[in-house]
């Protein structure tokens, strides 16, 4: 037998028997492609263009497709025979194979939906065929392809069959997720399939309005959480839990309304409608994850600081009241922790360190700090609280990284710093705390302790030229960062804001060392450190070193990864085999509680004082 090579969009090559249909091929290769009649030659509907080996039309191709589309190579793909080397185009976007591409990562995945939709032509019954309608559905979906067979459905969808099967006379759309028709829909409805990933963090929550087929990003939304209305950290929510009889429901339901407000204001910028949307993926931290499904977090805050349930769920939308199609599914990442929740499961996806050969520390710093240190073979991880200091909160002058917030500051010739938006500085964001604390090590202006010299105290000739700026606020030493003269408010950086900082990088530098010493490496042994967050993506990687949050051997290490934790829920929603991945390295990584490490007291202690830099 001959043999010829077929291939199809994205290099994919195959090499089959003469003879060999290319819906057979498509069927084996496990290819997302529409044979709504089943391919028997009579709907008209699977046609691919051949830019190279067409040959002689079929008595099928000649009656389904005009002249013209002959002419440029269409044909069907279900009666398309093998005879010579084939180039198989495909004429919509939704059959090519499609990659993620997520920016500052460097990395893709295959786009493979959780839910497919195929378009079929379902058999009407006759006195010679008398299967049933749910049968000849069944049968229909089950000549497409391995990938399109499903033997359940609930009641509501086998409800509404004979009236679908009569007003769309018999055209028909399957939503199929696994072995289950999770709706029926009339007419030919395969073109939009969208989805919507969440990162629902403590502040704010951030939506990414999805093509499942492209992997392309329509849309972003995000706002603050609703929930800080009954207190801005986990601990105060949870108390609202524990106290007010109607507190879960109130964290609950707030939440949902702003995923549904979100989802709304994302379908709007893209043109399309809820309708659209079938999968929504969601990370968070465990508290948030718990009262965004509904369940009492109450447990995470006390010791031994359990989650209630740690493994993926898949929930109907309706359950959680969320407004996309009903046929569609809420896919919800794992949980590590108490404190290490869904949203380092997003991380971990995002940067593959669970397949990384060389011994990587993934640092996503925010109000929580949660590190994951380890390779392919071994994860540990774990969560400190670093207070809200590096979200420019409980600073005297201290902002969030918005407009008028000072964002940097540098050191190397007087003062210099620059200001989100170019406008007057209204106060200080954490990245910009961190470049002056910074700063003020180096030119000697504070000591290893982080205590303010005096004036006369400073010896190094570049901080001797700033002792002007060494000033008492609100009877505190502080330095004057800007502002200050006749009628301009001054921005200062006191002794406590100092002191906040040194808890908050403690408590990530004591994390990370305890991390490395339960692996039993040294700072060397780490190829590379991957900074994930908001703030983690603005913080400048010298000064993270300069004040010891981030092991000075490893500042040429440091690499930005952004918004992981998001980037990481995208890939769950767009591709079966990233969801799956995450299941098994939540279930692989190993936990470390710092507060019952008995090295936890001593190096945290160290870990608050500043790397001498004189
Ligand atoms: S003509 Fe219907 S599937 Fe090919």
């Amino acid at each position: 037998m001959n043999k010829h090579t077929v291939t199809f969009p994205g290099g994919l090559t195959f090499t089959v028997t003469a003879g060999t249909t290319l819906k057979e091929i498509m069927n084996d290769a496990g290819i997302n492609f529409d044979f709504p009649c089943g391919g028997r030659g009579r709907c008209g509907k699977c046609k691919v263009l051949l830019t190279a080996g067409a040959g002689e039309p079929t008595a099928e191709d000649r009656k389904a497709l005009s002249a013209e589309e002959l002419a440029q190579g269409i044909r069907l793909a279900c009666m398309t025979k093998v005879q010579s080397d084939l180039q198989v185009e495909f004429l919509s976007e939704k059959n090519v194979s499609h990659q993620i591409l997520l920016s500052g990562l460097d990395r893709t995945a295959k786009v493979e939906p959780h839910l497919v939709k195929r378009y079929v032509e379902v058999d009407k019954a006759t006195v010679e065929d008398m299967r049933t309608d749910w049968q000849r559905i069944k049968d229909g979906l089950a000549a497409q392809g391995s990938d399109s067979k499903a033997d359940t459905a609930r009641i509501t969808v086998i409800r509404d069959v004979p009236d679908l099967l009569r007003s769309a006379r018999h055209k028909i759309t399957a939503v199929i997720h696994n072995n289950e028709i999770r709706g029926l829909e009339p007419g030919n409805t395969t073109e939009k399939l969208l989805g919507m990933a969440f990162d629902i963090g403590t502040t704010s929550i951030a939506g990414y309005l999805m093509d499942l087929y492209t992997g392309k990003e329509l849309a972003v939304t995000s706002t603050l959480n609703p929930q800080t209305q009954f207190g801005a950290d986990v601990i105060s929510r949870i108390t609202h839990v524990n106290t007010d009889p109607d507190g879960l429901k109130d964290l609950h339901r707030v939440v949902t309304d702003a995923v549904n407000t979100l989802l709304g204001e994302a379908v709007a910028q893209a043109g399309v409608t809820r309708q659209d949307v079938y999968a929504v993926s969601v990370v968070g931290n465990t508290c948030m994850h718990h009262l965004f499904v509904g369940i009492n977090p109450r447990d995470v805050a006390l010791a031994p600081y359990v989650p209630v349930i740690a493994e993926p769920l898949e929930i109907n939308p309706r359950e959680l009241r969320l407004e996309i199609n009903p046929a569609g599914k809420v896919f919800v990442l794992p949980n590590i922790a108490g404190f290490v929740g869904a949203d380092t499961v997003g991380v971990l996806l995002a940067t593959e360190l669970d397949k990384s050969e060389e011994i990587k520390l993934v640092v996503d710093i925010g109000t929580n700090g949660e590190m994951a240190l380890g390779n392919k073979n071994r994860i540990l991880a774990c969560s400190t609280a670093a207070g809200p200091a590096f979200e420019g909160a409980q600073i005297t002058c201290g902002m969030r990284g918005a407009s008028g917030a000072i964002d940097h500051v540098n050191f190397a010739s007087g003062v210099d710093y620059s200001v989100i938006g170019d406008v007057e500085p209204l106060g200080i964001c954490g990245s910009a705390l961190l470049d002056t604390v910074a700063g003020l090590l180096k030119t000697g202006l504070i000591d290893p302790r982080g205590r303010f010299r005096k004036p006369e105290e400073v010896t190094n000739p570049a901080g001797r030229k700033l002792t002007d700026r060494l000033i008492s606020y609100n009877d505190s030493p502080a330095f004057l960062l800007a502002g200050g003269e006749a009628g301009s408010r001054p921005i200062v950086v006191t002794q406590k804001d100092i002191r906040e900082l040194q808890l908050a990088k403690g408590a990530i530098a004591s994390g990370i060392r305890i991390l490395i010493r339960n692996y039993g490496l040294e700072v060397e042994d780490i190829t590379e450190v991957l900074l994930a967050g908001a703030f983690g993506n603005y913080l400048n990687p010298h000064s993270a070193c300069a004040i010891g949050l981030i092991p000075p051997e490893l500042e040429d290490r440091i690499k930005m990864v952004g918004n992981a934790a998001g980037a990481g829920c995208k890939l769950a929603l767009l591709s079966t085999g990233e969801y799956r991945r995450a299941a098994v390295a939540a279930r692989n990584v190993e936990f470390i509680e710092l507060g019952s490490d008995p090295a936890f007291t001593n190096t945290f202690a160290n870990a608050m004082l500043f790397p001498d830099m004189e």
